[in-house]
């Protein structure tokens, strides 16, 4: 069964708190907390004292997709606000799997996330170190944007990767996923589906959610 992990970058800050509970209710699984620098990605979203404010309105599992150049900087900010999982960007760091390392021994789960221009095959060394392997299907900084159709090959090739290792490692994809085109990367092994705007923007965010969730099982590795 997939996950899925609404993006609260779309969401309506001034009444965030109530948005974040909306997606609870609906059933989604994770929350995903889009961080980004200005640098990394030519947008800016909030940082870890946002985080901890809404870490305790809800028990949903807490996805932090730090978009910020040299993370481990700010690898503990974001575990002492209560993150459940920290993804990393391979294009973001020269220390890519220390990062990871140092994410893990804080008792985390800890991913790696590839841009959509990045060859897939460079999941292949962080296999041993990851949970979770990130697919960007959007160039990361901005919600809203058009699905960007080579993802559906780099998570193929993911997911053909993590059944090689022989390890249990989600696959997460991100960027314009809605329940008319899940199916593009459900079929192929995405098992976490992020979304921003097909969930806040929906007028009923529980029926988004189900009818994504509904798309996304139907079609779960049916083209593999
Ligand atoms: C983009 C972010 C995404 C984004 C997804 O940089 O990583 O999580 O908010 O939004 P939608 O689903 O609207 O593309
Ligand atoms: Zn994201």
């Amino acid at each position: 069964m997939i996950k899925i992990a609404p993006s609260i970058l779309s969401a309506d800050f001034s009444r965030l708190g109530e948005q974040i509970l909306e997606t609870k209710n609906a059933g989604a699984e994770y929350l995903h907390i889009d961080v980004m620098d200005g640098i990394f990605v030519p947008n800016i979203s909030f940082g870890a004292p946002v985080y901890k404010c809404i870490r305790k309105l809800s028990d949903q599992f807490f996805d932090v997709h730090l978009m910020i150049v040299d993370p481990m900087r700010y690898v503990d900010d974001f575990v002492k606000a209560g993150a459940d999982n920290i993804t990393i960007h391979h294009e973001a760091c020269a220390n890519q799997i220390e990062t990871l390392q140092y994410i893990k021994s804080k008792g985390i789960k800890a991913s790696i996330s590839i841009k959509p221009k990045t060859d897939p095959q460079v999941l292949r060394n962080y296999l041993p170190y990851v949970d979770m392997i990130l697919i960007m299907s959007v160039e990361p900084g901005f919600g809203g944007q058009s699905f960007i159709p080579s993802a559906t090959e780099s998570t193929k090739t993911a997911y053909m990767l993590v059944k090689e290792s022989g390890r249990d490692i989600d696959i997460e994809v991100d960027g314009g996923l809605s329940a008319k085109n899940v199916d593009l990367v459900t079929s192929v092994g995405a098992n976490v589906i992020v979304a921003g705007s097909a969930v806040f923007g929906a007028p009923d965010m529980a029926a988004a959610v189900a009818d994504i969730r509904a798309a996304g099982d139907k079609t779960y590795l049916k083209a593999l």
